[in-house]
């Protein structure tokens, strides 16, 4: 891979990319923080009730959760045109961040369906997928891969994550790979564990992750470090031995 943009920044996402030049990012594939549910019981938001786990506040998802249009709008700006913005999203916030995505000036390519081949028991069908709204910005650029499918199945990460909303690196590959080419700069505002980052290195994309939480920004480090010593870091970061 040649040297290039291979950035890991600690903040927050809508202040740090105020600072990005205008149309310079060729992808987005983001999992934004969004409030969690009771899972359908009575109470509503647990936001609301103030019954949040330790697990959720760890994940960084429950903590000042900006309205989407907010990152959208900038994301929106540093976009390059005919480019592709995927963003993940459980039922509840669907429709939220597709009229948000709009509202800014994105336009709805598709939504398609993870199978995460795990199911929780919700009372009202078990919940086994999640939603990802592909977006554009400026003309309908095709995929890469045009025999790919709306429903993507892809297991899900059980026990051992770095981080409690973790997804799976061959879910960003997919995505990354039908959305951009070798070179590119992809972009994820909400890095949580830094899958994008495994992702980028896999698949010779240059990467931009941002995280406001640091003991996930640390996690993240580690783990680009830790991918490394896997693959030929000689090879991949010039540093001969
Ligand atoms: C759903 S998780 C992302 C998980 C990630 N896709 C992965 O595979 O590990 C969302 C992350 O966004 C971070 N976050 C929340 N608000 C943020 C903000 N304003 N700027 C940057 N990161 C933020 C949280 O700390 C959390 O780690």
């Amino acid at each position: 891979m040649s040297e290039g943009k291979k950035e890991i920044l600690l903040g927050d996402s809508i202040e740090l990319m105020r600072s990005f030049e205008t149309e310079s990012i060729d992808l987005c594939v983001t999992d934004p923080p969004y409030k969690l549910t009771s899972g359908g019981c009575k109470g509503g938001l647990k936001i609301e009730m103030n019954t949040i786990t330790r697990e959720e506040k760890e994940s960084g998802v429950m903590f000042e959760i900006p309205p989407f249009y907010r990152w959208m709008d900038e994301l929106f700006r540093i976009m390059k045109n005919d480019t592709h913005f995927y963003c993940m999203s459980n039922k509840k916030n669907l429709s939220q961040i597709i009229l948000d995505g709009e509202k800014v000036g994105f336009k709805v390519l598709n939504i398609l369906v993870w199978d995460k081949g795990m199911h929780t028991p919700l009372g009202y069908y078990m919940q086994n997928v999640e939603f990802i709204v592909l977006f554009r910005k400026g003309g309908a650029r095709k995929i890469n891969n045009m025999g790919s499918t709306a429903l993507i199945s892809i297991k899900g990460i059980r026990g051992n994550k770095i981080h409690p909303s973790e997804k799976p690196v061959e879910l960003y590959d997919h995505l990354i790979l039908n959305s951009s080419n070798i070179n590119d700069i992809c972009i994820d505002p909400f890095s949580g564990s830094g899958t994008i980052i495994e992702s980028c290195l896999k698949n010779n994309r240059q990467f931009i992750a941002i995280e406001k939480d640091p003991n996930h920004f640390e996690k993240m480090k580690n783990r680009w470090g830790d991918f490394n010593k896997k693959i030929e870091p000689q090879t991949l970061f010039g540093n001969e031995m």
